[in-house]
């Protein structure tokens, strides 16, 4: 509703709280389409369903069997954009914007994007499908009217904005925002910063970023998720993880 409301781009979107409206504006726009759980999920609340059948039975994952409690309450049903996703991450003090590097995050489980979401199998930084012109057109077409909106309404946004963006063939379009680091693009973002982590922070809050120059390593860095066998489903917990001391001995690659 924010996005609509500042004009920042978006994929068409309707709200149900009855599973049965859901299903028949699911018919109404026909598939591919997108069905999201409108609370947190742990990441794996979007469906993209490709047919009716899909589609049906993620709003009664949601909504009637509860697989997430309250959080399938409501569902979101949008438009199924096309195009490849990046994530991008500033800091704000609620006036100027410092942008983090991009990153882009993989979701599916297996290999070669096969498999159900995760929360994110693995990422890395910085993305080549952000050109430097599509990663200034996100700033002023996606964060600027975002943040600029918020002060507006006298909600002075300080911290740290995520949004998922689809690069699509006619610009950016966001997918979603989080009010904090993305997991695991950070672990691929913030090794490349050069700058103190902790100054960026403090400037965020004391309204300093004016005066802030982030300086970036221009290596790029890879996260890798293991995960236990069965994730995203159910899954074993409390295993060891073994051999951690041998990472100490690896050489970074130039
Ligand atoms: N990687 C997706 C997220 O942090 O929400």
């Amino acid at each position: 509703n924010a996005m609509k409301k500042f004009g920042v781009p978006t994929a068409e979107y309707k709200v149900f709280d009855d599973a049965d409206k859901a299903k028949k504006y699911l018919r109404e726009k026909g598939v591919p389409i997108v069905v999201k759980a409108d609370g947190l999920a742990a990441g794996k609340g979007v469906v993209i369903a490709k047919t009716i059948d899909e589609g049906d039975s993620a709003i009664d994952s949601f909504m009637v069997k509860k697989i997430f409690g309250a959080s399938g309450d409501k569902v979101i049903i949008e438009d199924c954009l096309e195009g490849e996703e990046a994530s991008i991450l500033v800091f704000t003090d609620g006036k100027t914007i410092v942008p983090l590097s991009s990153s882009q995050d993989h979701k599916r489980i297996f290999d070669n994007d096969k498999g159900p979401n995760t929360g994110g199998m693995g990422a890395y930084s910085p993305a080549p499908v952000v050109s430097l012109e599509m990663f200034d057109d996100i700033i002023k077409k996606v964060f600027r009217p975002m943040i600029d909106g918020f002060a507006k309404q006298g909600k002075l946004y300080k911290g740290v904005l995520y949004a998922g963006i689809m690069i699509t063939q006619t610009g950016p379009s966001v997918l979603e925002f989080n009010v904090r680091f993305g997991d695991p693009e950070t672990q691929a973002v913030i090794p490349r910063l050069r700058s103190d982590l902790i100054d960026i922070v403090i400037a965020s809050i004391d309204d300093g970023l004016e005066k802030v120059n982030l300086e970036w390593d221009g290596r790029p860095a890879l996260c890798v998720v293991c995960s236990s066998k069965g994730y995203p489903g159910p899954y074993q917990k409390h295993k060891e993880i073994k051999g951690l001391d041998e990472i100490k001995k690896m050489q970074a690659v130039e």
